[in-house]
């Protein structure tokens, strides 16, 4: 691993164990260009790539023909307005209304470890495990500094990407779109992968030939979104799990994003990704700052499923935080879809008398349980205990359910205020609106104004209020409506175009202060379910609740899409009742087991009421989870075959960074007729070690399991499973 410029070239290069980076400044204006990005190379002559020996000139030896320059040269950061007619990086506003800017390179730092972005999530690293340029690039007309930034670690195949605006002018200015990232590279026959979804259908995965003009995704919604997460992957035609040539870009933010990939009149690919410049706009005074989110690349020549290993090994190592990082969670019980709102101190103990008794850890309560909170349609931001319910007060419970050994959780909603609440009565401006118009409701309620400083300190002390009163060790921050009608009543007219963004800042900083006062709390993101499983969350929580869909077969899909980027660790699961309450799905007890485990593993239902034989099931489902979650946790994923792609079965396994262990998940969906057993061809393992298989307690190596393959016998019957353990002997 290393950053180094190489001065007679001009060239700057940054070397990860297998891939390289390379920028080079160019011509007398110092254009910032985008050499390359791949496979790791060893030379550092590498200027040549950026054709700028071929017509036209650069600008300073034929100015006549400025315009074909800038509309073919591939930037590292590119700027709107003076010709470049792609996708613009960063565009801007004097206050006389004129609006191109073209940025020169000026100097360099280069440095161990890595700077934290102020007010934003990020990466982290120290200067053992990674290294920072920081490129100073100005526009002298204007006096903005724009500062690139990129870092690099010594384990992981990743190049993260920030970028800071600095006005040096000597007037404010107005920033209309600060991307966070662009590359620009020859369009390999690209293919572009998304994941796409909706409410209770996250993150399905979408591939697609790229073609002439922009495709990609973004979200307006305040958030990152149940529709489009904030990746994309860019992958060489024929690009599968194992082989090709893949991109990865992810924008550790959890507001509106801007992700996409042009193709232009010359075949060339411009790669995207940072906040959406649609309502926004940040008026930058002069001598201040502006801090875009850090956006992360990955590139992989293992196909897919190396790009997804280098996401979550970054992921877990550089990015979740807290004392929950690397450790087991506790087996959680949640009363959401065992009670709803119809829920009291007793009906909560007796869940939880039940769950210890099988080995369950935590009692989550969800929603329902403060305010005059008996249905969604009030209460929230009254975040007292509602004593009618919790009979006793919030400690007595906690207290009770800690004596049966077990923790205790607490669901709340931060940023959100019903109009059936004290807090709207009292504070009605608080909730963002339009003046004069009425703003819509979803789920009947308002998003709060987080731009504003009153607002978030007084939700943080409520929350807190009640996180002090007791022997809280989990929290859930959920988030169940999308921004709209933006207006901040604090805001002048022309800062208006902050809001969503500072909204952003809003939730993150509360979040801060949240786990620096309680760092034993084990946090969960969730957002109406996974409408924000995003890698700026996971800065704060090193779980997200994945969806509220919770049927076995339905998170196949949804879990795939999620780990294509999002590491196991992460991804909220839980087992729940039968008939599935979003799909009215039936699927045995033992299968939706398999398929939490690839997740935190909890459980969503009433155990005082299901089945018997399901119920009986638990002791042993704990017990698998305790045997397996090292390695789902920390281990490595691979995909071994996609339900989404062959509509008919699933299967993935976890191997363990020393090869040692590994754990096969299959999961049948629709049992066919007259077929045969099916060869599973492993992934991961040690061509030379010799693996003992659970199913058959047989012993082959690693280099028969992989390319010859295990045979898994028919199964009778639909959406059934099969776990397979090997151990090295
Ligand atoms: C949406 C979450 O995803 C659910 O798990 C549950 O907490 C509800 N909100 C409660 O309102």
């Amino acid at each position: 691993m290393g950053i180094k410029f190489y001065e007679a070239e001009k060239v700057f290069k940054l070397d990860t164990k297998n891939t390289s980076y390379v920028i080079g400044i160019v011509d007398t204006e110092n254009f910032v260009g985008h050499v390359y990005y791949g496979k790791r190379v060893e030379d550092s002559d590498l200027q040549y790539l950026l054709r700028i020996s071929e017509a036209p000139f650069v600008p300073s030896q034929n100015n006549r023909d400025r315009l074909s320059f800038y509309d073919s040269f591939p930037m590292e950061y590119s700027t709107h307005g003076v010709g470049d007619f792609r996708e613009d990086s960063i565009a801007v506003e004097t206050l006389s209304g004129h609006k191109g800017l073209q940025l020169g390179y000026v100097s360099h730092k280069i440095y161990a470890g890595k700077s934290v972005l102020q007010g934003l999530p990020s990466t982290f690293g120290d200067e053992s495990n990674c290294e920072t340029l920081e490129l100073y690039c100005e526009d002298k007309v204007l006096g903005l500094e724009v500062v690139l930034v990129y870092s690099i670690f010594n384990d992981v195949d990743a190049v993260t990407r920030s970028v800071r605006v600095n006005n040096h002018g000597s007037e404010a200015i107005y920033l209309t779109k600060v991307l966070s990232s662009c590359i620009d590279m020859d369009n390999r026959d690209f293919d572009l992968i998304t994941l796409h979804g909706s409410w209770a259908r996250e993150r399905h995965i979408q591939r697609r030939k790229i073609g002439y003009g922009k495709q990609g995704v973004a979200s307006l919604r305040g958030e990152s979104g149940h529709q489009e997460n904030p990746f994309m992957a860019l992958t060489t035609a024929n690009a599968s799990q194992e082989e090709g040539e893949v991109y990865g870009f992810n924008l550790v933010y959890s507001g509106n994003h801007h992700t996409l990939a042009e193709v232009n009149q010359h075949g060339t690919v411009r790669a995207v990704i940072g906040i959406n410049p649609v309502d926004f706009k940040w008026k930058l005074e002069k001598e201040c700052s502006f801090q875009a989110p850090e956006a992360v690349l990955v590139y992989s020549s293992e196909g897919i499923g190396g790009m997804s290993r280098n996401f979550h090994d970054l992921y877990r190592n550089h990015l979740i935080r807290g004392e929950y990082k690397d450790k087991k969670r506790p087996i959680l019980i949640n009363n959401w879809e065992a009670t709803y709102f119809n829920f009291d101190t007793e009906k909560l103990l007796s869940i939880a008398r039940e769950a210890s008794s099988l080995g369950i850890e935590m009692l989550v309560m969800d929603d329902g349980w403060f305010g005059h909170r008996s249905d969604d349609n009030r209460a929230l931001g009254d975040w007292t205990v509602n004593e009618e319910k919790i009979a006793g007060g919030l400690k007595y419970l906690v207290d009770e359910v800690n004596k049966l050994n077990m923790k205790f959780g607490i669901w709340f909603e931060p940023e959100m205020i019903s109009p059936d609440s004290n807090l709207y009565r009292a504070h009605p401006d608080w909730a963002i609106a339009i003046p004069n118009r009425t703003a819509g409701l979803a789920r009947n309620q308002y998003v709060l104004d987080f731009s504003r400083k009153e607002v978030i300190d007084y939700i943080y002390e409520s929350v807190a209020t009640v996180l002090r009163s007791a022997n809280i060790e989990y929290v859930k921050w959920d988030m169940n409506r999308p921004l709209s009608d933006i207006g901040g009543v604090e805001l002048p007219a022309d800062r208006q175009g902050e809001l969503f963004h500072r909204y952003v800042l809003g939730v993150y900083e509360l979040q801060e202060r949240m786990t620096k006062e309680f760092p034993h709390i084990l946090l969960e993101n969730c957002s109406g379910g996974g409408a924000r499983f995003d890698p700026g969350m996971l800065y704060y929580s090193p779980q997200i609740w994945t969806s509220d869909d919770t049927d076995a077969i339905e998170r196949l899909s949804i879990q795939e899409g999620t780990a294509m980027v999002y590491p196991l660790s992460a991804m909220g699961a839980h087992v729940s009742d039968c008939p599935n309450h979003t799909v009215g799905r039936v699927t045995p007890f033992e299968t939706r087991g398999y398929v939490a485990l690839a997740g935190t593993f909890g459980y969503e239902l009433d155990v005082t009421r299901i089945p018997a034989e399901d119920r009986a099931m638990i002791p042993e489902q704990v017990e698998m989870y305790h045997r397996y979650n090292d390695l789902v946790r920390e281990g490595d994923y691979y995909r071994l075959a996609s339900y989404g792609e062959n509509h008919n079965h699933d299967c993935w396994q976890v191997v363990s960074k020393d090869k040692t262990k590994a754990l096969v998940t299959y999961i049948q969906v629709m049992a066919q007729p007259n077929t045969r057993g099916r060869i599973l061809r492993l992934k991961g393992l040690d061509e030379q070690k010799s693996y003992r298989l659970s199913v058959n307690d047989k012993t082959y190596k690693g280099s028969t399991l992989m390319n010859a393959g295990i045979l898994l016998e028919k199964m009778q019957g639909d959406f059934k499973g099969k776990l397979i353990y090997l151990e090295s002997v």
